[in-house]
């Protein structure tokens, strides 16, 4: 029998965009557990590009050492499943479907398999793929931090630091569907952006400083991770907690730190190292507001599959809107 193919990306180490590569390569066999999707958008975020370069180290434990275990990058993806394996009863051929496959990566191709019981689901008809593809990391990783371990409540003060990126983007909106009081830190070119999503005041972060001021909040998401625990302290109630997704050895002495007490607290997590069964119903309950016409996926750029580079170089540059997406042909 000869073996199937099909286009991809691939890496061929650890580096600058120029690592990426468009080439053929075999096409994934679903397992007896699993789903072939055809991927018809993917997504490229500011974790990608973190995983491109294998910076900070401490994640090549779980991405290879000396170059990607997974050549192929990517996680999240939307798409029309192509065939299913003996076992899976809850997909058929000609579902669509979005999810993201974790550290499995692989979903810059035109094909990725995915297990039944992974982080996938079928997307309601008033969904597109463009908004689908990219639901896993800023609205999935916001829902995380702003429900499941802030539990942000009505009247809450929050105040979201990058609130122009992607996390920015999906973390407006739900705080503001928890009922919170939200404040938006982003320059003056993103803040018609931010107020569009429901931002109640905004701060620019190029004339004010959001960590001198009299207010206090609740909670401050630093999605982009420019601020620190210390800085923000004198702006946190006594009780508050500064919450931020991006890794680094301060936060986790922080969070160590503040664990101990009733005081303020740091927390960081890797919204993505939990498990399946931790993910999927986080991402039907995300899927549920989504229904509802409570939330938005703000996309800034498309590209090719073929010109992932450029969509990483355009990440690169710190300066993008919401979510980048690769449109496969
Ligand atoms: N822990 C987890 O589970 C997890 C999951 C997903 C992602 N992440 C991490 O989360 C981080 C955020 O990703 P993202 O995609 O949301 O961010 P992003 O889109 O890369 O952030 C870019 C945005 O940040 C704004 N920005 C830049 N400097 C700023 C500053 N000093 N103050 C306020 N805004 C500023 C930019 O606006 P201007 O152009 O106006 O400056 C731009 O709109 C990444 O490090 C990613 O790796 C972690």
């Amino acid at each position: 029998m000869t073996t199937q193919t099909m286009k991809a990306i691939t890496a061929t180490g650890y580096g600058s965009p120029e690592v990426f590569q468009f080439t053929e390569v075999a096409r994934p066999e679903p397992k007896a557990d699993q789903i072939l999707v055809k991927v018809v958008v993917s997504s490229a975020t500011t974790a990608d590009t973190m995983m491109r370069t294998g910076k900070p180290y401490i994640g090549r434990l779980f991405t290879g050492i000396s170059k990607p275990k997974f050549p192929i990058p990517g996680t999240g993806f939307a798409g029309v499943v192509e065939a299913v394996g003996a076992d899976v009863t809850t997909f058929q051929v000609g579902d669509r479907v979005f999810g993201e496959s974790k550290l499995g990566f692989s979903a810059n191709a035109e094909f990725v398999a995915i297990p039944e019981s992974g982080v996938v689901l079928k997307m309601p008809d008033n969904m597109e793929f463009t908004e689908a593809a990219s639901f896993a990391d800023g609205h999935l990783t916001s829902y995380h931090f702003l429900h499941e371990i802030a539990k942000v409540s009505p009247g809450q003060k929050v105040l979201i630091n990058g609130a122009s990126g992607a996390l920015g983007v999906s973390a407006i909106q739900l705080a503001k569907y928890f009922g919170a009081e939200v404040t938006a830190v982003c320059s003056q070119k993103n803040s018609g952006l931010v107020k569009s999503l429901g931002a109640d005041y905004v701060i620019d972060y190029q004339v004010n400083d959001f960590t001198i001021a009299d207010k206090q909040y609740d909670f401050i998401y630093d999605t982009i991770g420019k601020s620190s625990f210390k800085a923000c302290q004198s702006v946190l109630t006594p009780t508050g907690t500064y919450l931020s997704p991006v890794l680094g050895f301060g936060l986790l002495l922080d969070m160590l730190k503040s664990s101990f007490g009733k005081g303020q607290k740091a927390r960081f997590e890797a919204t993505g190292a939990n498990t399946s069964e931790v993910l999927l119903p986080m991402l039907q309950d995300v899927l549920e507001i989504f229904r509802e016409g409570r939330l938005k996926t703000v996309i800034d750029r498309q590209f090719p599959l073929e010109k992932l580079a450029d969509a990483h170089r355009y990440i690169d540059t710190g300066r993008k809107k919401g979510n980048v997406i690769i449109v496969h042909a």
